[in-house]
């Protein structure tokens, strides 16, 4: 099928390039000029395992190509997916600002009918009011006899696996009513649905709020878990056992019950905002999901607390190792990052840091290159050079093995505060370290 793609952020180039790969021949579309050049020579703006290639193979066959010209892409697809932004308002709301942008400029080039498929993560009622827009449009363009159908088709990408998820997807939600638009989703998907009819339809609504309702209910696990951990850690249990112990339940399942320091990333704070700017505004705000994004904003800088404990007498003037940038492991992503928290807090408090992440370094230099009490390290084992402490904020696989006796002659005062679990209390232990997890009984 002919498809065209607005917007070449993390869902509209990984979707984008896993249509072409399947056959469709899909045009990309962008306003940034810069971006666009390095997408014509194969060089992806993210990082994504499997990106690059995907996008030098078919940029090659010729079933994918970028352009700046929304004309070209109206004229190009027949099927039209908007995956611009929807960045947080200053009331948490979504900013629909692009989608409807977008939506007027694709009326306005419009000479056929076109199915609109709104891939960005948008509040329920979105896909009425791209309708509206784009009917209002052609009816001021005399152009009132063409058709545009619209579909919310929400994604449910993970960063780091966002090729694997799009090509190998748990589902496909399809909010539309409209049969045409129905049969085009049902064609365009086909290639991806072979082991099984991955296809759930519903109306538009039903499938804008399932987007948030899944987040909702992922980071509703993880701050529980969270909770738990920090009263684990004062009743003396082991969060770790009692994850086991919980996971093993089928009901509940091993996935999402990972206490740490707090979740981040692009998705979770801000869908998490949204909905519940959502909810208030229709006069069912939601309780629960309030409590879930109060936890998180105390638990990413349950860090910090730990040190400001470990040290009555400050932190001014002490440096401290910090192992892990992005907001998970596998990505360069740094939006609303647990360790930007601590990071800022430590320095508020007259702290140096000295950082390594195995993939977010040119990041964190953008973000925070101009600081002199950040240090950028070459590799993991180099922040531990005249420092105090050592903090993980990430669970890089990169991570996983160390040597403890060394850690212990390396680190000046003996510590290690880890938000993610990684070692075991007892060898940190043995080894003559302090060793603070999340939700982990102290050993001695
Ligand atoms: C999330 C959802 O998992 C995707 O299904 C969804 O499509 C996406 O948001 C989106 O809305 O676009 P993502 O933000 O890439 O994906 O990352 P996750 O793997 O979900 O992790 C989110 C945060 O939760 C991370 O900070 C991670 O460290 C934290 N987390 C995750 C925990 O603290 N504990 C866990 O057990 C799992």
């Amino acid at each position: 099928m002919d498809v065209s793609v607005f917007g070449t952020g993390y869902v509209g180039l990984v979707q984008a390039a896993a249509l072409a790969d399947v056959g469709h021949r899909v045009l990309c579309v962008d306003i940034d000029e810069v971006k666009i050049k390095q997408l014509q020579r194969a060089v992806p703006p993210i990082q994504e395992p499997g990106l690059s290639a995907m996008i030098d193979d078919n940029l090659r066959e010729g079933r994918l190509s970028f352009s700046t010209q929304a004309s070209d892409a109206v004229i190009h697809g027949q099927l039209i997916f908007i995956a611009v932004g929807t960045p947080s308002d200053e009331d948490g709301s979504a900013d629909l600002r692009h989608v409807l942008g977008v939506t007027r400029e694709i009326a306005s080039h419009m000479q056929a009918d076109r199915t609109l498929v709104i891939k960005s993560t948008v509040p329920v009622g979105t896909a009425s009011q791209v309708e509206a827009v784009a009917r209002a449009e052609l009816d001021r363009l005399g152009k009132g006899r063409l058709a545009v159908r619209v579909v919310s088709n929400p994604e449910f990408l993970k960063e780091g696996s966002a090729v694997n998820d799009c090509v190998r997807p748990d589902r496909i939600i399809v909010g539309s009513d409209d049969e045409l638009a129905r049969a085009q989703l049902a064609e365009l998907y086909a290639p991806f649905c072979r082991s099984r009819d991955k296809l759930i339809f519903m109306d538009n609504r039903s499938a804008e709020l399932t987007k948030y309702a899944a987040n909702a209910m992922l980071a509703t696990r993880i701050s529980l878990m969270n909770e738990l951990a920090n009263l684990a850690e004062r009743l003396g249990a082991d969060i770790e056992a009692v994850r086991r112990g919980i996971g093993s339940d089928p009901r509940i399942g091993y996935h999402f019950i990972y206490p740490g320091c707090g979740f981040g990333g692009s998705c979770f704070p801000k869908d998490l905002r949204a909905l519940l700017h959502t909810a208030s505004a229709s006069g069912q705000p939601l309780h629960l999901l309030q409590s879930v994004q109060d936890v998180n904003e105390t638990q990413r800088l349950v860090l910090f607390h730990k040190l400001q404990k470990l040290y009555p007498e400050g932190l001014a003037g002490k440096a401290i190792a910090l192992w892990g940038l992005a907001f998970k492991p596998n990505t360069d992503d740094m939006r609303e990052a647990p360790s930007r928290y601590l990071m800022e807090a430590l320095w508020h408090a007259g702290a140096t840091v000295r950082a390594f992440d195995p993939e977010a370094m040119s990041e964190c230099r953008r973000l925070y290159g101009y600081r002199d009490d950040l240090v950028l390290c070459a590799t993991r084992d180099d922040t531990l050079q005249d420092t105090d402490a050592l903090v993980i904020c990430t669970e890089w696989k990169a991570f996983r093995v160390v040597d403890f006796e060394l850690l212990a002659h390396q680190l000046r005062d003996r510590l290690i505060v880890d938000g993610r679990n990684l070692y075991s209390p007892q060898q940190a232990a043995a080894a003559g370290l302090r060793y603070l997890g999340i939700g982990l009984p102290y050993v001695d």
